[in-house]
């Protein structure tokens, strides 16, 4: 059985959605998902779904080997779903080509520090790009710069907003994350 441990920093609508898809197999499974922040609603999530949750700091996570112990014993593969912490780099050592990220956007486009969330669909809309999407990549230490495993597109109409574009990726997300998880951790290839 290989181990799925999420980190997620808000709502934790990716987290619920992966949680669900890995319900049903028999091969991997989450086992823990882990926040930064104490108001995240991931929490509530996990509590309705039964899934062990824990709230670290910067602490826990960067001057002391709490987290990284934690990872050590408990999981097998990271999924970061709307994490906003840099990973530090033991924690990125400890776990090679472990680490999947998604990032709302089509990387190396609107990544980078700050570029989260609704920072990137604003930019995008700003931008007056007439597609974008999601990035699927390894983690490491420098923000969304690890290599890219599997990207999607949408297309984007002049009227849609920010909140819109935010809805059309989310659909890419739920639709295409917990597949390309599977299959990174079945090492099956991705088309
Ligand atoms: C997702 O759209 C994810 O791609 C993005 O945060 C959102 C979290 O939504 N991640 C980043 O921006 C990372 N740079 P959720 O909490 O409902 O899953």
């Amino acid at each position: 059985m290989k181990r799925i441990v999420i980190f997620a920093s808000g709502s934790g609508s990716n987290a619920e959605n992966i949680i669900g898809f890995f319900q049903t197999k028999k091969s991997i499974s989450v086992t823990h998902v882990l926040t930064n922040n104490q108001r995240a609603k991931v929490l509530n999530r996990c509590k309705r779904l039964n899934i062990s949750s824990f709230v670290f700091d910067k602490n826990d996570f960067s001057e002391t080997d709490k987290v990284l112990e934690f990872l050590k014993n408990e999981a097998d593969y990271i999924v970061l779903a709307g994490f906003l912490w840099r990973i530090p780099s033991k924690i990125v050592e400890a776990f090679p080509n472990k680490i999947i990220n998604i990032h709302p956007a089509l990387l190396p486009k609107y990544g980078g520090k700050g570029m989260y969330g609704m920072n990137v669909h604003k930019a995008v809309k700003d931008n007056f790009e007439t597609e974008t999407g999601i990035t699927i990549h390894f983690v490491n230490e420098n923000y969304d710069e690890g290599a890219i495993i599997f990207q999607a597109k949408t297309d984007l109409e002049e009227e849609d907003t920010p909140q819109d574009i935010a809805q059309k990726v989310h659909e890419l997300e739920y639709k295409y994350f917990p597949e390309v998880i599977e299959k990174v951790i079945l090492k099956e290839e991705i088309g």
